[in-house]
């Protein structure tokens, strides 16, 4: 079964070809360098341009995996959370082809999506396990009781984990999305030359980042000579911090012995250094997806997909919605 993966839900326009659960192709376009001057997604920007981006991605991916429409049989698309008139092109398209191609359709949940990051680099790997997912939007703990049952047990009460990392970037003068240059600025800084809060650290399940952006405003003010790797470095610091505790303290409370980390923040160095080595500690697994299957990418959506389809038997109704505030 080959089955064509759509992600449009926010600013990646990405097309994957799976053969079952072999990526074939995972072409990933992002309007980054569209956004950057604006310090964020201008959403009427970037639904134009995933408009005007998609057809000739698909088309590339075919050519990337030497096969042509007639060899797919199956159409998965992202249907949320994300900005509506994204997620709409991305559907559009999809059930358009669908129809067109007389195969099914499945729509695809994002968050869960990258869960199934995990599954497609890592086979053997069964529920039960934590997924920790982080990235620009979301900040979540789940329970995977087993494909397709979660139980979020955590979440973010302000912004997100990328979200606090991209805000913090625009302070210090770094372009939209800054988690990569904050990854690599830090590698030369020192983490211990800011003392920035590690906000919630011992209470419960959920995160707040919001307190730490603040910290770092004021910091700025008294201190703005401070150099910009001390400064990642210390603030990627507390951001990793709470993040590794909140996993561990979970891990935990649900007595599950493996983690996957997802999302586009699981492709920072220094969080991929510090969870396992702490997890190995207490006899913990951590796992991470290569840093092409933690951002926004088709292979996951795609992943997701042909799980749901061989799990009911039939495809989505073709009038699925955009849901633009879904949940898990
Ligand atoms: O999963 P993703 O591609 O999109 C969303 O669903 O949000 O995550 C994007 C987020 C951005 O906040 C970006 O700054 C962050 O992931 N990010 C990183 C790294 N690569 C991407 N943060 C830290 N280190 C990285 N290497
Ligand atoms: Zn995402």
């Amino acid at each position: 079964m080959i089955v064509l993966g759509i992600e449009t839900s926010c600013d990646e326009s990405s097309v994957a070809l799976l053969r079952g659960e072999e990526v074939l192709v995972n072409l990933v376009y992002s309007q980054a360098g569209l956004h950057a001057r604006y310090g964020g997604v201008v959403p009427e920007v970037a639904s134009r341009d995933h408009l005007r981006k998609l057809p000739p991605l698909v088309e590339e991916a075919l050519r990337g995996a030497g096969v042509g429409f007639g060899d797919v049989g199956l159409v998965g698309v992202t249907q949320g959370p994300g900005l509506v008139g994204s997620l709409l092109v991305g559907l559009s398209y999809a059930k358009g082809l669908a129809m067109a191609l007389d195969v099914p359709l499945v729509g695809v949940n994002h968050l869960e999506a990258h869960i199934f990051a995990h599954r497609l680099a890592h086979p053997g790997a069964e529920p039960p396990l934590l997924a920790l997912i982080v990235s620009g939007g979301h900040t979540s703990l789940v329970h995977v009781r087993d494909w397709g049952r979660y139980r979020e047990v955590g979440t973010t009460r302000d912004d997100a984990a990328g979200e606090a990392l991209d805000k913090f970037g625009r302070l210090i003068g770094l372009s939209y999305p800054a988690g990569p240059a904050i990854d690599g600025l830090a590698e030369e800084g020192d983490p211990k030359a800011v003392p920035f809060p590690r906000p919630m650290i011992d209470s419960g399940l959920d995160f707040s980042f919001a307190g730490l952006k603040t910290a770092a405003v004021y910091w700025l003010r008294d201190h703005p000579h401070t150099r910009p790797e001390d400064l990642c470095a210390s603030f990627l610091e507390a951001v990793v911090d709470v993040l590794s505790e909140k996993a561990l303290r979970a891990a935990k409370v649900l007595e599950v012995r493996r983690m996957a980390v997802v999302g586009g923040v699981a492709a920072n160095r220094r969080l991929r250094e510090v969870l396992p080595a702490r997890a190995a500690e207490r006899g913990l697994e951590v796992h991470f997806p290569p840093a092409g299957l933690c951002t926004d990418n088709a292979a996951m959506v795609a992943a997701c997909a042909l799980f749901h389809y061989q799990e009911l038997g039939r495809g989505s109704p073709l009038e699925l919605p955009a849901i633009p505030d879904a949940g898990l």
